[in-house]
């Protein structure tokens, strides 16, 4: 290992790395978005087509970018311009910063809001909640007041910050070895409360059997920006955690735990907020409030309802910033690696960005009426943000990251790294099919069509 590796850091072992990694996935993607985004679009047809987009689209994307990661040992721009110096290939890194910069800002509002949640659960705010339209009007109480959005912004990103300065292996691995499994557990117990509300079959209904007439354009658009972005990919978060990846990885068992982890907690999430949805007669699309008005209208139906809530809150806090921890480590690691900052001056000055760009977020909620409802667009600024960051440019980077291993670096460059140290590439040739085909033209069209009607959101 040269000397600027050993500096960088690399994971503790195997298992480090996709705890790391699926730490990175595992996020308010899973348990925020995903719910509210599958109960906009019509539920469990939403769903199929969301797990097809993982396997179709996910896998091999990441599968390619955790490779041009390992073998370059670079952050996403310096990773590009090494493989092809001079090219214009380093714009997908470009745009990946500033992507990440962009979804770590409005990300970090919910996330605060999480912390937020956690802390009223735990001083017995919310011990009275009689039913959803009293949750609703909690929600929007509390998001409406804009020191406490803003406030919440600011706490978490100095969480996020403080594990980033900490390097990667000593920060990241610990926490997220620890506390994910527990959230795991405290979710399936979550759901099976759920599922045993009187009514809660509707719910299960709308989850699980396919309406597939609900599938219009946008549906796809959305199915799989939201794959994309709870996979973490598009942006080189992969492609920065691949470049800590040892030779000895196996990535594509890896790249496949990562991607069946995320989308069981995905899973298992819809079957905690659908089913008692539907239990207490609330609508499926509620939009982003959906998981803090549904999850505490539970609580108080399971003994100790209130701490087990808290303990909840704590635990997706936890998620979030190992999520977190990624989109700002990218860009860090960029200013690191490129333009030789510290570690120290890249967080500091990436963290205050992000925060700025977070405020107009974070104010969404009502505290600023405009920003809840932009002119022109009739949605709120961490919608747009959400729309723009989190869905389209993803796309747009998959697509560019597909066409540039597909065709530029090249299958066989993608099968010698993969297979170096005498792991071998079981399936290549059905991923070099998606790679270069199935997954650029199935984006182009996507997005195409998104263009062409302008049923952008
Ligand atoms: N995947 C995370 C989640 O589901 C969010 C996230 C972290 C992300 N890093 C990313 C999304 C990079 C897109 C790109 O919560």
């Amino acid at each position: 290992m040269a000397e600027s590796d050993i500096q960088r850091g690399s994971w503790n072992s195997k298992a480090g790395f996709i705890i790391a990694a699926a730490g990175s996935a595992i996020g308010l993607g899973n348990i925020w978005r995903f719910p509210y985004v599958a109960g906009e679009n019509g539920g469990a047809a939403f769903v199929i087509l969301y797990i097809l987009f993982v396997i179709l689209i996910g896998l091999p994307v990441m599968i390619a970018e955790l490779a041009i990661g390992r073998h370059t040992h670079k952050n996403p721009i310096g990773a590009f311009s090494r493989l092809f110096p001079k090219s214009n290939w380093k714009l997908i890194g470009i745009m990946g910063v500033v992507t990440g910069i962009g979804i770590l800002s409005f990300y970090s509002v919910i996330a605060g809001y999480t912390i937020g949640y956690f802390v009223k659960l735990l001083s017995g705010q919310l011990n009275a909640i009689s039913g959803p339209a009293e949750s609703q009007q909690i929600f929007a109480t509390f998001t409406a007041d804009p020191y406490v959005s803003i406030g919440y912004l600011f706490v978490f990103l100095i969480f996020t910050a403080y594990i980033v300065l900490g390097g990667v292996s000593t920060g990241i691995e610990k926490w997220t070895k620890i506390l994910m499994p527990l959230l795991f557990v405290l979710l399936i117990i979550l759901a099976i409360r759920s599922i045993t509300l009187d009514g809660a079959v509707k719910g299960l209904e709308f989850y699980l059997n396919p309406d597939f007439s609900k599938i219009r354009p946008s549906t796809l658009a959305k199915a799989l920006g939201q794959a994309l972005f709870s996979l973490s990919l598009g942006m080189g978060a992969m492609i920065t955690y691949g470049s800590y990846l040892s030779k000895r990885d196996n990535i594509i068992s890896s790249a496949v735990s990562v991607c069946f982890f995320d989308t069981l907690i995905a899973i298992l999430a819809g079957l905690v907020v659908f089913p008692a949805l539907f239990a207490m007669g609330m609508d499926p699309a509620g939009g982003p409030g959906l998981v803090f008005i549904v999850l505490p209208s539970i609580f108080h139906k399971i003994p100790g309802g209130m701490y087990f809530g808290a303990g909840i809150f704590l635990l997706l806090s936890v998620a979030a910033l190992t999520s977190t921890i990624s989109l700002l480590e990218v860009a860090v690691s960029y200013f690191v690696d490129e333009k030789r900052w510290t570690r120290q001056k890249a967080t500091i000055i990436m963290t205050i960005t992000a925060f700025i760009c977070g405020i107009p977020a974070a104010l969404s909620f009502g505290s600023v009426e405009w920003l809840s409802r932009l002119p022109l667009f009739h949605i709120g600024m961490l919608d747009l943000m959400n729309a723009v960051f989190g869905n389209y440019s993803l796309a747009l980077g998959s697509l560019l990251i597909a066409v540039f291993t597909g065709y530029k670096w090249g299958i066989n460059a993608v099968k010698t790294e993969i297979e170096e140290h005498g792991n071998r590439f079981g399936p290549f040739g059905l991923w070099a099919f998606t790679i270069r085909f199935l997954c650029p033209i199935a984006i182009a069209i996507i997005l195409g069509y998104i263009l062409i009607t302008g049923h952008y959101f």
